[in-house]
């Protein structure tokens, strides 16, 4: 286990919270639950304090935006006059209500749950397709020829995008560089160009697809989000376009990591892939929760105190940010028996990493059904897969936890 001296105070820029996080995360737990950062802010981990906090609408929040970063810029950094912070800033995730209540709204209104399990067996034509395309090599890097592409695919088609317009290798690219500005942390200068530079692109997309869609509407998620500016509240299309980045990159960014980190995971453990591969339709979805709850690919998120406050007790100052580590309450022993199990069969679905609250994730039933048909799908096609953990490689990004490639090969 990490020592103690270098987990005080934390820092999300160490090393070896991208190889892996999970040691710092339980010596946090187990010894500093109430932990002051580095950075000026408090990191809870335990299940019962993250919940806690992001459960609390009435306490806690985003609060002031720019403040919130001058904390890692300092007091004149123009935090709005960066494209990536106002985009983020504009984005519900970043609001409180009643903001963010509107626009939710307007939000799930479009993305029923209807259209989303209208999706199913075109995600299984998907999956299909993919490794049909590679199976015959006997190899393939599963990061890219299979875990972007399905939800890359799944999110076009619902939103209506062609997912072979020549813009696409440029819009994928895009989100990881744009999202960029999640992470609690300044960013170096080429970082924050870099990301400014790729929301402005994004806009400029979305916007011709909005403007495209006024005025030759059709049955997509675009049009009903557009379509919602007719009523007297509905978003306008610069708020359409903002959602809509968001719910692209959300779409495919944390579904393609929880992909691979489960490919991932089930190598490292052959005994649950054997398991997976004995009843594939019926352990897809357990596999899928317990990898959400093992390896998540989205591992923090933060909230700011709107007013002085408690967490089980501990005082918060107004203002005051709190990084609340969902990785860590995932494996606390205080919630989930013998938590550091890799166990396809465990059934917890009460694991934190869609947050929870007013803020629980809107794409939860999507990712839930991509995940359950992707580990399905690959356990029957590919029963004798075999990932080279060797040559796994973790992105350099301490939030959105996934891998860069993943060679494997089969027989
Ligand atoms: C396995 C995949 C996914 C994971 C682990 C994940 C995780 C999360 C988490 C933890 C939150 C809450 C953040 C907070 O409270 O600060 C969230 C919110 C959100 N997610 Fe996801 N997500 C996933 C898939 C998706 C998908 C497929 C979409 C879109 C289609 C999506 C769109 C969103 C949006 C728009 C929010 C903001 C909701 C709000 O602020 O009210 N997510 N997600």
């Amino acid at each position: 286990m990490t020592d103690l001296a270098r987990i005080a105070p934390f820092d999300p820029a160490w090393p070896e919270l991208i190889t892996d996080p999970y040691p710092i995360f339980a010596q946090i737990r187990e010894s500093d639950p109430f932990h002051w950062s580095k950075h000026g802010y408090w990191v809870v981990s335990r299940y019962d304090h993250v919940r806690e906090v992001l459960m609390n609408r009435k306490d806690f929040g985003t609060g002031d935006f720019a403040a919130n970063l001058k904390l890692f810029y300092g007091s004149d950094f123009d935090v709005l006059a960066n494209s990536g912070y106002r985009w983020l800033s504009e984005v519900f995730i970043a609001q409180d209500p009643p903001q963010h209540t509107r626009i939710r709204g307007l939000v799930t209104g479009s993305l029923t749950a209807k259209r989303v399990r209208a999706l199913e067996p075109r995600i299984k034509e998907i999956c299909q397709e993919l490794t049909d395309a590679f199976v015959a090599d006997r190899h393939a890097d599963l990061m890219t020829q299979f875990a972007y592409q399905l939800p890359v695919m799944v999110i076009c088609e619902l939103m209506g995008i062609d997912y072979h317009t020549p813009e696409m290798a440029e819009l994928i690219a895009a989100i990881p560089e744009a999202f960029v500005v999640f992470e609690a942390r300044k960013l170096t200068e080429h970082e924050l160009a870099t990301a400014n530079r790729r929301i402005d692109e994004l806009e400029a997309f979305f916007r011709a697809e909005f403007e495209n869609r006024l005025a030759h509407p059709r049955d997509d998620l675009l049009t009903a989000l557009a379509q919602t500016g007719t009523a007297a509240d509905g978003l306008t299309i610069h708020e359409a376009t903002t959602v809509a980045i968001a719910l692209f990159g959300a779409g495919f960014e944390t579904t393609a990591n929880i992909i691979g980190n489960g490919l991932y995971l089930l190598r490292r453990h052959p005994d649950q892939w054997d398991r997976l591969v004995a009843d594939p339709s019926g352990l897809a979805v357990s596999t899928n929760e317990e990898v959400l709850r093992y390896e998540s690919s989205l591992v923090a998120t933060y909230r700011t105190a709107l007013g002085d406050t408690t967490i089980a007790g501990h005082p918060v100052k107004a203002g005051e940010r709190v990084l609340t580590l969902v990785g860590a309450a995932n494996r606390d022993g205080r919630k989930f028996g013998d938590p550091e199990r890799f166990d396809i069969a465990r059934g917890a679905a009460d694991h934190m990493s869609f947050g929870g609250g007013i803020h629980f994730c809107v794409g939860a039933e999507l990712a839930r059904i991509e995940g359950r048909i992707a580990f399905e799908h690959l356990a029957t096609v590919l029963p004798g897969l075999k990932v080279d953990l060797d040559k796994a490689q973790w992105r350099a990004n301490f939030l959105f936890r996934g891998l860069t490639r993943l060679e494997a090969r089969w027989g």
